[in-house]
């Protein structure tokens, strides 16, 4: 019984370890863009491990499976319907995070690859006309405020980006002869997290802490060896009373 336990353990131990290995599976959107218009086309990648004989693809879309098994999902000529929250998973792989596409409809569209953006990535955004038609005298604003402006349709890039570069965007230009404007998209710019923060304290904490550290240490010790030496004496005071003690009755 018990030379069955320990390998049952290891074996419960390396399985378990192999699942945490895991890693999660990657949707990647060719183009990039999580905001298309109708009739555009979009590529949805799962990216993960595969075991040997198995190259087929769970696919999950808002949440439930679907019948698609192939590693390339190819949505051709967009709905709106097709909008919604795009998973994957592979034999070796855990389930992705969801990838959000929104599918709208209209003349000019503010794409983006995500909404919420790192201080220090950069950020793209483009000016997306429906089917594709020429699109002249591009302005994107931010904040209602002009920030760039492209006689010929251009994206918008910022190399790497800051706070002030959070806001609600929008664009506009000609499409025709006609003035035509996108709706607003807000692009939310995230400062460094807390860890980054301690990592910046001044190193005097950590040597006053360590000085701190010390002294208890010193204190502590030269107390524990005061005390063990009364405690010693007093021990030895109190055997000798009581040896005295016990003694006295029979003396008398
Ligand atoms: C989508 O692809 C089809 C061909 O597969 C093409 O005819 C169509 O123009 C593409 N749509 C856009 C918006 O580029
Ligand atoms: C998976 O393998 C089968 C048989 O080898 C093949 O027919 C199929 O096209 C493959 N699918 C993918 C997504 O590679
Ligand atoms: C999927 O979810 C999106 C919202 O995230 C919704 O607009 C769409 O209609 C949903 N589609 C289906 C088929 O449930
Ligand atoms: C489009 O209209 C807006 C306001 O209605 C105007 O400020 C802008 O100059 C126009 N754009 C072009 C290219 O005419």
């Amino acid at each position: 019984m018990w030379q069955l336990v320990l390998p049952t353990a290891l074996l419960l131990l390396v399985s378990s370890g192999v699942r945490a290995d895991r890693q999660k599976a990657v949707v990647i959107l060719d183009p990039e863009w999580v905001r298309v218009l109708q009739e555009d086309n979009v590529t949805l990648r799962c990216q993960g491990a595969y075991p040997p004989g198995d190259n087929s693809t769970e696919w999950f879309y808002n949440g439930s499976l679907i019948s698609h098994k192939d590693s390339i999902y190819f949505i051709k000529n967009s709905r709106v319907s097709n909008s919604g929250e795009y998973r994957c998973r592979t034999g070796l792989s855990l389930l992705s995070d969801p990838v959000q596409l929104e599918v709208h409809m209209g003349w000019l569209l503010l794409q983006t690859s995500q909404w919420v953006f790192q201080e220090g990535e950069p950020i793209r955004l483009k000016c997306h006309s429906w089917r594709n038609k020429p699109v002249y005298k591009v302005m994107y604003l931010q904040n209602g405020k002009s920030k760039r402006y492209f006689p010929q349709n251009s994206e918008f890039y910022i190399p790497e980006a800051t706070q002030d570069h959070s806001g609600s965007y929008f664009c506009r230009g000609m499409i025709g002869r006609n003035n035509k404007s996108s709706d607003t998209v807000k692009i939310i710019v995230q400062g460094p997290t807390s860890p980054s923060i301690t990592v910046g304290f001044p190193p005097w904490h950590q040597i006053t802490f360590c000085l701190l550290i010390g002294l208890m240490f010193v204190v502590d010790t030269v107390l524990y060896f005061f005390v063990q030496r009364n405690l010693r004496s007093s021990m030895k005071s109190w055997k000798e009373s009581k040896f005295q003690w016990n003694r006295d009755p029979q003396d008398k």
